[in-house]
């Protein structure tokens, strides 16, 4: 198979965003946006994956080097377009031959389907492929003229079109791919001589034309190739996602009674058969398995969450939660980095971090796992079937053996045996007739104080 590379565009400024955070690294679907196109080329099969970024993004460079290496960046200065945007990338893809895809580091929702198409096109022998759209409002955009075979002809800038064309509203998206050698030679060609004085990459498919080369465009639906610019954009782009998360859930069998309220990441994952009540916010790198209920107003991320669980109302789990089959977690409980294990309970109130807790165990109301002392965080272990009674300290490191009791109210800052029973509270104290006396005596006080 021919070998696949994308050069990502990610060196303009996003001013309109009104922003110390690099535009492209605004999540979309609790992503990066840069991310959902690396993630794009790398699932298209693209061996070498270049970003393009200003001199001035530092962030953006760590941001990349961190998941691609600094290899994958290629740096632009000054920024003089498009096409010399992606010109930027050819010394990094010297070495490299085969099919080159440019996308955009602000288009966060291309389907992979449609950089499968464009690299077909070049498969069946076109120099270029063009992503397009039909724009409802074009304004902006480039158009693309094809001619009544189908073939692309031009793309022709806003600022350059004639008023025939931009009636046109089969517009460009920006994607683009071609042979890397084929694009390089070509965008050796483009000039800067047009209305903005800069270098449009969109000029190589008239080049290719003119070499006698065949220019191909594809279509697809203009949500996909939404483009941020602004918070506005970028609210739309995530109102976007969010509507085809939930459409594809609902088909796979999952149940949301008021789906607009449930707020997906790009990566969560929900089996068929589980059912999502109201208000539910998923954060990166949640699993919820095949029949388990998360009721309103639960938040959820870097969770596991097995068959049968019940969560919620009101359940906040955090990073490294995982619940095993049948487990229930109630209203306003906190999970950390714990496991609750199958058919566990903790039904109310509490904060279970760093812990692991067995099957069958009962975490009562206001349990609390007692983890930092301001400096580490120390692990709390409850044993199988162990019964944690209700407002208890577990001050950790510590071990509640299986199938142990806890009395109500304890501060457990020892190791409990499994079996055993632990209460460590004051002893209750107690006055036969106390409060009779007491009521007189103070009746009393009162009245020689009024009189007085
Ligand atoms: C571009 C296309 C236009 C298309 C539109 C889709 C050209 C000449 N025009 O126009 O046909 O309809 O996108 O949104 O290609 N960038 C750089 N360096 C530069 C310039 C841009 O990295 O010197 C990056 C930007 O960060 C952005 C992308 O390239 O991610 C597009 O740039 P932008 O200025 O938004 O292009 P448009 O004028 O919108
Ligand atoms: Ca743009």
């Amino acid at each position: 198979m021919t070998k696949r590379a994308a050069v990502i565009l990610a060196a303009g400024q996003g001013t309109r965003m009104r922003s110390s955070l690099p535009k492209v690294l605004h999540p979309v679907g609790g992503r990066a946006m840069v991310d959902w196109s690396v993630d794009l080329a790398k699932a298209a099969g693209c061996e070498r994956v270049i970003v393009v970024c200003s001199p001035a993004g530092v962030s953006v460079q760590d941001h990349v080097s961190e998941s691609l290496g600094s290899n994958a960046i290629a740096i632009q200065d000054p920024p003089l377009g498009t096409g010399h945007a992606v010109l930027s990338a050819k010394d990094a893809l010297q070495d490299f031959e085969g099919d080159l895809v440019v996308l955009y580091g602000d288009t966060p929702l291309i389907p992979l389907s449609a950089v499968e198409a464009l690299f077909d096109e070049l498969g069946h022998g076109a120099s270029v492929g063009v992503l397009g759209f039909e724009a409802k409002d074009p304004g902006a955009y480039g158009r693309l003229i094809t001619s009544p075979d189908g073939d692309l002809d031009a793309i022709v800038e806003a600022k350059e079109a004639t008023s025939e064309q931009l009636a046109v509203s089969f517009c460009n998206s920006g994607v683009m791919a071609a042979k890397s050698d084929m694009m390089f030679d070509l965008l050796d060609r483009v000039t800067n001589d047009n209305a903005k004085g800069e270098y449009y990459l969109t000029d190589i498919v008239e080049l290719a034309n003119s070499d006698g080369g065949r220019c191909r465009a594809v279509a697809c639906d203009e949500a996909d190739v939404l483009g941020v610019n602004s918070r506005v954009e970028l609210a739309e782009a995530e109102a976007s996602f969010q509507a085809k998360m939930r459409h594809e859930l609902l088909l796979k069998g999952v149940t949301m009674t008021a789906p607009e309220t449930v707020f997906f990441s790009y990566d969560t994952q929900i089996e068929n058969d589980v059912t999502l009540e109201p208000n539910v916010v998923f954060g990166p790198g949640v699993t919820v398995r095949s029949g388990a209920k998360v009721r309103a107003f639960s938040h959820l991320e870097g969770a596991d969450v097995a068959g049968d669980c019940e969560i919620g109302p009101y359940v906040r789990l955090r990073p490294g939660a995982v619940l095993e089959t049948g487990a229930k977690v109630g209203n306003f409980v906190e999970v950390k980095n714990t496991r609750i294990g199958a058919g566990a309970k903790a039904n109310h109130l509490a904060y279970l971090g760093d812990g692991d807790v067995g099957a069958g165990a009962n975490i009562g109301a206001g349990t609390i796992f007692c983890n930092y002392d301001g400096f580490l965080k120390y692990k709390t272990k409850v044993g199988t079937n162990a019964f944690v009674g209700s407002n208890s300290s577990l001050v950790a490191p510590v071990t509640i053996g299986d199938g142990a009791f806890v009395g109500s109210g304890s501060v457990i800052t020892k190791d409990v045996e499994p079996n055993g029973l632990a209460v460590a509270r004051g002893r209750q104290m107690q006055k036969a007739g106390w409060a009779t006396s007491f009521r007189d005596k103070m009746a009393a006080v009162k009245a020689t104080k009024k009189k007085g």
